[in-house]
């Protein structure tokens, strides 16, 4: 039996996800700053530049998020302006964030804050980043002033955003700072980053009773590229484990497992209050024998729906089966980020509505999720793919800086206003996604069945 409409849980977050240096605009003191400036390290020669001018300007988008009927909003501090030079704090800066939080709650968009995304001071990368062990408690330092400084107007924490993905990128495939193609290290990376995520966890509560920190981790969907290769649907698994596992079984039960090592953390023992889950896409992995390195990289199903500049394939059950996977966290979970980059809105509408169908499907079978951040509000830097990747429900011109709001953003409007997905619905944004949401049935068999 299909139902006649889908509603979400009363109280449901329903937001958007941003990350710092992707939106806020004049970031020149961090490693993504100098990185930028390297030739043919971004597509296109792009550089973060102004991005959205967040640092003027975020109020405005504040604003067009509540038009839009959210309810929350998921942002990250930018460490290299709060300490540009270490144990320096630049009161400015934590005036500016101070300003901005408030301006979140003064809209009652719920703040969720994001205390690393990516980018690092220019001095915690010159002493070596996360290689570093040392940079586990320079961040606890920073995760301490931030709280005491703010705490007051946040409650939701999310510690480290996508482990395993700034591993992969900056030491695994190199093609984020600091470009690295070290096995060892990129492991090494993951360690500190968890290690960190730990340390912050306790300081979190030890300062803030009623904080709810979690940690956000990047899950695709993983299966064999070639499903009759015994070979392929051994390594899919070995990825499974690597790049959607491993975390999670450390900030759980507080084990590091092989290739992390083999040890027990008691600082990592339950060690979120929440999981973040940001979804994208299915992956499949298999054994290339000529170019092992490929081995490594996640493969495209190219007979499914892929997004713009084959980001992903839009797989909206590989949510589903995720999240039922995830259930045995025993946490509360926020899908932290949930997107596509889709210039021409043709696939976003499908695409928000397949995947809310999915976590509507989980929730019903007893699924813990509390909220979803769709990735993004608005255009924003797409760090190595610069500008050309176009994630925003809200489309900007960088050129003048103007806004116009998508379909999709309408679409989701509808969605966070009534908390519910209609066939009414599905049928004026995307009829192509009334069989995937409501099964073959069209609307008007739903009314007549009252
Ligand atoms: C990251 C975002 C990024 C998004 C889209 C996530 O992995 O957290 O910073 O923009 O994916 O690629």
């Amino acid at each position: 039996m299909y139902p006649s409409i889908l509603s979400f849980p009363e109280g449901f977050l329903w937001g958007t996800a941003t990350a710092s240096h992707q939106v806020e605009g004049g970031n020149t003191n961090n490693d993504w700053y100098l990185w930028e400036q390297q030739p043919g390290r971004i597509r296109n020669g792009d550089r973060a530049g102004t991005a959205c001018d967040w640092w003027n300007r975020a109020e405005e988008d504040f604003d067009r998020a509540r038009e839009l009927g959210q309810n929350t909003h998921r942002l990250s501090l930018e460490w290299s302006r709060l300490e540009p030079r270490p144990g320096e704090w630049d009161t400015s800066a934590f005036a500016r964030y101070r300003q901005v939080l408030a301006g979140l709650r003064q809209r009652h968009l719920e703040p969720m804050v994001t205390l690393f995304h990516f980018t690092l001071p220019i001095w915690v990368a010159e002493r070596g980043g996360w290689m570093n062990p040392e940079t586990i408690s320079l961040f606890s330092r920073y995760v301490e002033h931030v709280v005491r400084e703010l705490g007051d107007l946040v409650t939701l924490w999310c510690t480290i955003n996508e482990p395993v993905v700034y591993a992969y990128q900056g030491y695994l495939r190199g093609i984020w700072p600091p470009g690295r193609q070290s096995f060892p290290e990129a492991v090494r990376v993951l360690r500190h980053l968890l290690l960190a995520h730990g340390e912050a966890y306790r300081l979190i509560h030890a300062l803030q009773g009623e904080a709810q920190v979690g940690l956000v981790k990047n899950m695709m969907y993983v299966e064999p590229w070639r499903p009759d290769s015994w070979l392929d649907r051994k390594w899919a698994g070995f990825m499974n484990r690597l790049y959607n596992e491993l975390s999670l079984i450390a900030v759980t039960e507080g084990r590091f497992l092989p290739p992390l090592g083999r040890a027990t953390v008691p600082k990592l023992i339950d060690s979120i209050d929440f999981l973040g889950v940001n979804y994208y896409t299915r992956a499949l992995f298999g054994v290339d024998k000529r170019r092992w390195m490929n081995s490594l990289n996640p493969r495209l199903n190219t007979a499914g729906i892929i997004s713009d500049y084959e980001y992903g394939e839009v797989f909206p059950e590989g949510l589903y089966r995720i999240l039922k996977h995830v259930q045995r966290c025993g946490k509360p979970i926020y899908i932290t980020e949930n997107g596509l980059p889709d210039a021409d809105d043709d696939l976003r509408p499908y695409f928000i509505l397949t995947h809310l169908q999915q976590v509507w499907r989980a929730i019903q079978e007893g699924v813990p999720v509390r909220g979803y951040y769709h990735w993004s509000l608005l255009d924003n830097f797409e760090w190595s793919e610069g500008y050309r990747m176009r994630f925003g429900l809200i489309e900007v011109d960088f050129a003048t800086q103007r806004r116009r709001v998508r379909r999709s953003g309408r679409l989701y409007a509808e969605i966070c206003q009534t908390n519910a997905i209609t066939p009414e619905l599905v049928e004026r944004y995307a009829p192509e996604a009334m069989e995937a949401v409501f099964g073959a049935r069209l609307p008007s068999a739903v009314k007549e069945m009252g």
